[in-house]
């Protein structure tokens, strides 16, 4: 059986990033002409290609699906034995150094379900090309090392797609024949191919401007179906102020006369930052009250200005390789985190963060996917678009500022965009930069990207009454992961604060750097045992473990004058007594419903970061904490204090609830804030169970003038069985199905549910006739979400993975970079019991029998089984 499954799918080849040559040949110039046709479109490429050192290698020229009709060098057409194909790509032997080649392809974007190259959406048609998706649009060394000046020509029929954009600067355009239209463009930035984008539509604009710092005008461009302009005005001031933003804090200014981006309805990610081009999954630009929740409003503005942030880190300087891949992504993520709490709240912000973190990269960097900000080998780089190369990727950055300061910082990121514009640069060039230009030796620190795994410190404190001081005792290990059995310590920055319990200040704070596997730190002037508070801001992307007693927690979730510890305190409170709880053990909840009522009539708080702090972790979480998850009794034990939060603290819960009602609907932080706390306290009291509670649920949802608190109320009611449940679904669908987004959202809310029925719904989700797979929002919204649901997705029966693995089969023939991304939730075995492991590791071996399976997705089955 084992060699019969070796020989019928063939091990995808490991690319290692160890193996890195530069290129054989560069190109300088590239000018592309594009007869645009949904069901036939060609594609003529002219290459300048110059021979790089001295070698007699052909010129390779990838491509993935395509056909050469013709191929030319320097104006003569060659035979048909003057090139060959070799896994997809063209090899042409040539002579002398420089010449110009030309092809010609054809592509059928229409048939294009991966949504990777050129394809239609909606009536529109437009491109993807990170990371390897240049290659399925015409032959092309397909690497982010290789930067060119692009030119290019589309011609398309004007009534169909009147609009017609590219990168860089529009050149020229003019009617032809027959109807058609044509339009030139040239993108003056030598870029990688990856950067590429085209998109031929009909959309309108919301079209603005933006002086620049040296007072040049940029023309902004947002483009979408007409009837969604008036979505548009988030997104657009998103995307000035991101403008701005970059100016003042980086000294970063935009380089092109002109910024469009386009909203299309399938897309794989989030958005995409082509050169002057962005393309954006809709969900990321449109917004108004009606369909978008304060967190959609907060994607559009976080994700807009990731995109925009990315022309200095990622385009002006990019890639040599993907391995690299943090080197903008990490660093970009850091930017677009800081620019949202520059705009909002920086504690509520860093909560959020750190909530996501944990979540997933967490969870990620404790499974067989596990894998360093810098991987060492990948099979399909797909694949790595991770959490732990984007928000981990974010953290080692934010370490290194901190270490240095603000204006240390600074000076590094400015060496960095100095030295490096126009170049394809590599971490360790951002690692020296940081090092020459802030003055520091990050030497130990480099081991953040190359280890895997999320550091454990023990930390503990001993009081000596005698002499008056308190010892800190710090212990770090880093576990094994695939492929790194044995680390190395880390260079840990901790920031730290030690509270005097009688006066309840402490004595200002410090950045403790842990270098070493055990190391001890000692206070002077402590005449009795202070209070811990590490971690503070979650200064390092580390799990703490302490010896702190709940009366402690108790202390630091009432004063810590640290707001990310404040709620780091109540979490952990909430911890101790779930964990103990499950592990049968009489717990005392009596801190946790003091704290909680402390924190809601606290007048100093911000009820967002009162909304943010009161919430009971999620039982993911809960699971991540033990050593053998299981989801029946973390739902149970979960499910029993937030009833008893709700019941004893029901007065408080209505009280909150009424008062933070508002006459008209506003998107300030403000505003934002008192939704948040509004739908917690809805949350606790439907949970209470009291009889109004669905009443009160149902009156919030139909009476409501924004998303926010209609999904809230929605998603209240669907984690229970009342007639409201039903009643305020059926509403939502009929209101909303014409909407695609929204609908998404009542997928996604049934999904979510912690609902005894949940498996079977998603099952009959999957054949209601809204659901398609040829969209990622709706797959992820129901799929997705379902296998985020830890208590419905491992029911013991095994139908949840089932259900994940039809769809992962099924979606794989279309589209094997989303079916990948459905995977790791299987690959989660090791944590569960003998059963459900069983169950799971059946489903991966499922999907890895299917024939013509995908590298994506047999690269995270086959890593997910080991
Ligand atoms: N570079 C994009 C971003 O972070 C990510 C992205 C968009 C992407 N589309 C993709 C990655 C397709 C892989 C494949 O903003
Ligand atoms: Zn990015």
């Amino acid at each position: 059986m084992a060699d019969m499954l070796s020989t019928t799918t063939a091990a995808p080849a490991v690319i290692r990033r160890t193996d890195y040559q530069v290129p054989d040949w560069l190109i300088p110039d590239i000018a592309l002409d594009f007869d645009l046709d949904p069901a036939l479109t060609k594609v003529r490429a002219t290459l300048s290609v110059t021979r790089n050192g001295a070698h007699d290698r052909p010129l390779r020229l990838d491509g993935d699906g395509l056909v050469p009709l013709e191929v030319t060098v320097d104006g003569r057409p060659l035979e048909q034995t003057e090139w060959h194909l070799e896994a997809g790509a063209l090899i042409i032997p040539l002579t002398g150094e420089a010449h110009s080649v030309e092809t010609l392809v054809e592509l059928a974007p229409e048939r294009n379900s991966k949504l990777m190259g050129l394809y239609a959406s909606g009536g529109l048609l437009c491109t993807q090309c990170e990371a390897e998706g240049f290659r399925r649009i015409t032959f092309f060394p397909d690497r982010p090392d290789i930067l060119s000046r692009y030119s290019v020509r589309m011609i398309a029929d004007k009534a169909r797609f009147p609009i017609l954009l590219a990168n860089g600067d529009p050149i020229d355009q003019g009617d032809a024949a027959d109807g058609r239209h044509w339009a030139l463009w040239n993108d003056p930035f030598p870029k990688p191919c990856y950067l590429f984008a085209l998109v031929a539509a009909d959309l309108a604009c919301n079209a603005d401007s933006f002086t620049t710092m040296s007072g040049r005008a940029v023309q902004l461009g947002i483009w979408v179906k007409e009837a969604d302009l008036p979505r548009t005005a988030h997104a657009m001031k998103a995307l000035k102020d991101s403008m701005a933003w970059d100016e003042r804090i980086y000294g970063r200014e935009y380089d092109l006369d002109v910024f469009n981006i386009v909203a299309v309805a399938d897309f794989n990610f989030g958005a995409m930052e082509n050169k002057g081009l962005n393309i954006f999954n809709s969900r990321y630009i449109l917004a108004d009250p009606e369909t978008a929740t304060d967190i959609d409003y907060d994607g559009v503005e976080g994700v807009v200005a990731h995109e925009y942030f990315h022309n200095w880190s990622g385009n002006r300087v990019t890639c040599r390789d993907w391995f690299q891949l943090s080197l903008k992504e990490g660093f970009t993520v850091f930017r677009d985190q800081n620019f949202s709490a520059d705009m909002g709240s920086h504690a509520v912000k860093r909560i959020e963060d750190v909530r996501i973190l944990r979540a997933a990269q967490f969870q990620e960097d404790s499974g067989p996917l596990a894998h360093p900000i810098r991987p060492e080998s990948y099979m399909e780089i797909s694949n790595f678009y991770t959490s732990t190369i984007y928000n981990k990727g974010a953290e080692v950055i934010r370490m290194m500022a901190l270490m240095l300061g603000a204006e240390r910082f600074r000076a590094g990121s400015d060496l960095y965009f100095e030295r490096h514009d126009g170049q394809a640069a590599t971490c360790e060039d951002f690692v020296l930069a940081m090092e020459e230009g802030g003055q520091i030796d990050l030497g130990q620190f480099r081991r953040w990207y190359e280890q895997a795994g999320t550091p454990h410190v023990r930390a503990q404190m001993a009081h000596d009454a005698a002499s008056q001081t308190v010892t800190l005792t710090l212990e770090q290990t880093v576990p094994p992961t695939p492929g790194q059995p044995d680390k190395q310590p880390m260079a840990i920055p901790l920031r730290t604060a030690l509270f005097d319990s009688a006066t309840g200040q402490h004595h200002g704070h410090e950045l403790l750097m842990l270098t070493q596997p055990q190391q001890s730190f000692t206070f002077p002037g402590f005449a009795s045992a202070p209070i811990l508070s590490i971690n503070r801001g979650f200064s390092a992307p580390v799990i703490v473990e302490t010896n702190r007693s709940q009366a402690d927690l108790a202390f630091l979730s009432a004063h810590d004058d640290d707001p990310f510890a404040r709620y780091e305190a109540m979490q952990q409170l909430m911890v101790n007594v779930l964990i103990g709880r499950i592990a049968g053990q009489a717990v005392d909840d009596g801190a946790v419903i003091d704290a909680i009522r402390n924190t809601l009539t606290d007048p100093m708080l911000d009820p967002a970061f009162i909304a943010e702090t009161i919430r009971l972790p999620s039982e993911a979480y809960l699971g991540d904490q033990m050593k053998q998850v299981d989801p029946d009794a973390i739902h149970a034990a979960r499910d029993a204090i937030q009833t008893k939060i709700g019941t004893e603290l029901e007065t408080l819960w209505r009280d909150v609830h009424a008062k933070t009602k508002a006459n008209a609907f506003s998107i300030s932080p403000a505003a934002k804030g008192a939704r948040k706390l509004r739908n917690a306290a809805l949350h606790y009291l439907v949970a209470a169970g009291a009889q109004d509670g669905p009443a009160i649920a149902f009156a919030q949802f139909s009476e409501a003038d924004n998303m926010t608190e209609r999904q809230a109320a929605l998603g209240s009611l669907a984690n229970g069985s009342s007639p409201e449940r039903e009643a305020a679904l059926d509403i939502f669908y009929n209101r909303y199905s014409a909407d695609a987004l929204t609908l998404d959202k009542w997928f996604q809310t049934q999904a979510f549910a912690l609902h005894p029925d949940a498996v079977e719904q998603v099952e009959e989700l999957g054949r209601h006739k809204d659901f398609t797979l040829a969209n990622p929002n709706r797959v992820r919204s129901l799929y997705g979400a379902f296998a985020g649901n830890q208590w419905a997705f491992h029911h013991k029966s095994g139908k949840g993975y089932r259900l994940v693995a039809d769809c992962i089969i099924a979606l794989d023939k279309l589209n094997p970079q989303t079916a990948a991304r459905l995977v790791p939730p299987l690959g989660r075995w090791k944590r569960f019991d003998e059963a459900r492991a069983t169950l799971m590791r059946a489903e991966l071996q499922r999907i890895l029998a299917e024939p013509g399976l995908s590298k994506d997705v047999t690269e995270q089955a086959s890593k997910s089984l080991e």
